[in-house]
């Protein structure tokens, strides 16, 4: 029995800086993309303190990642089984305790989770908001970062902030974007362009569009019904965007990949803090 994930695991994190642009409800139909397409997906709620995937299915799980960290059961114990056969790492709602995890705490639950069996295609993260540790400790896990983006100047001033301190505090490279919530293709390539200017001008750094999501109305409506935009309305312009992300994403070569357990992409400082 193998105590770590697969060499090939593909981890994506989805975070953006500014709160409300569409993070978990692309994690969420982004994972469902890729388990339609044939993957094992795992979906890891690391909105640790204010955890909604589960709220977005109408789930209402009896362990979260809180019991598997007080020890009162295993991580694996916690996994719910969502839409096309995601696997679902649930959070806690509503916990201070989880929102202020130290370091050493966080780096005991992805000790946890690497060595969760049998490992996935692909972990995908749905971040919090902001840049705190907690933010910064998940997405330096992955091997690509999707900043998501939305046509207004506090939410790309933040993506910006975002990447820059990733990319300088932590020297991650893989950064794609996706522009959510879009009134049309265009502008949501010309929000893409102005980001990825800057970030060329003073990182240095290339960013890759993953993808344009328009607004939707029916995201509005599957989320009523506790539903996935592509179960709901598959058909729809953003859920054909969102598969093209999803297929994009698989298709990317990471360079380099990241090293096959998950605590060793964080520093030596936190690995021994865990210890
Ligand atoms: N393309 C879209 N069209 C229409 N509505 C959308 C679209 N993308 C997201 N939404 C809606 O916007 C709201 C906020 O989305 P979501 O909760 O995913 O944001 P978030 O970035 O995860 O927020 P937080 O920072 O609070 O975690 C949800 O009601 C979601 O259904
Ligand atoms: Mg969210």
């Amino acid at each position: 029995m193998s105590a770590s994930p697969a060499p090939s695991t593909r981890l994506i994190a989805f975070s953006s800086g500014k709160g409300g642009v569409g993070k978990t409800f692309l994690s969420l139909n982004v994972a469902v993309a890729l388990a339609m397409s044939g993957r094992s997906v795992l979906l890891f709620d690391g909105d640790l303190g204010l955890a909604n995937v589960h709220v977005l299915l109408g789930m209402q799980p009896e362990l979260d990642l809180s019991d598997a960290l007080a020890g009162r059961c295993t991580i694996a114990q916690t996994l719910l089984d969502g839409p096309a056969g995601v696997k679902i790492l649930p959070g806690a709602s509503g916990n201070r305790g989880m929102a202020e995890l130290t370091i050493s705490e966080m780096t005991r639950v992805i000790q946890a989770i690497d060595g969760l069996t049998p490992a996935p295609d692909y972990m995908v993260i749905d971040t919090g908001a902001g840049i705190g540790t907690q933010v910064t400790t998940l997405a330096r896990l992955a091997d690509s970062i999707v900043v998501v983006v939305r046509d207004e100047p506090a939410s790309l001033a933040d993506a910006y902030g975002l990447i820059k301190v990733m990319h300088q505090d932590f020297g991650s490279r893989n950064i794609d974007v996706v522009v959510n919530d879009a009134t049309d293709v265009k502008r949501g390539e010309a929000v893409y362009h102005r980001l990825a200017e800057v970030a060329t001008r003073f990182l240095g750094l290339p960013l890759t569009l993953a993808g344009v999501v328009p607004h939707e109305n029916a995201a509005l409506v599957a989320t009523r019904r506790r539903e996935t935009l592509l179960t709901a309305a598959p058909h729809s312009a953003a859920a054909m965007a969102i598969r093209q992300i999803a297929a994009r994403l698989e298709s990317t070569r990471v360079n380099p990949p990241g090293p096959r357990f998950l605590v060793d992409r964080l520093g030596s400082a936190e690995r021994m803090d865990a210890t």
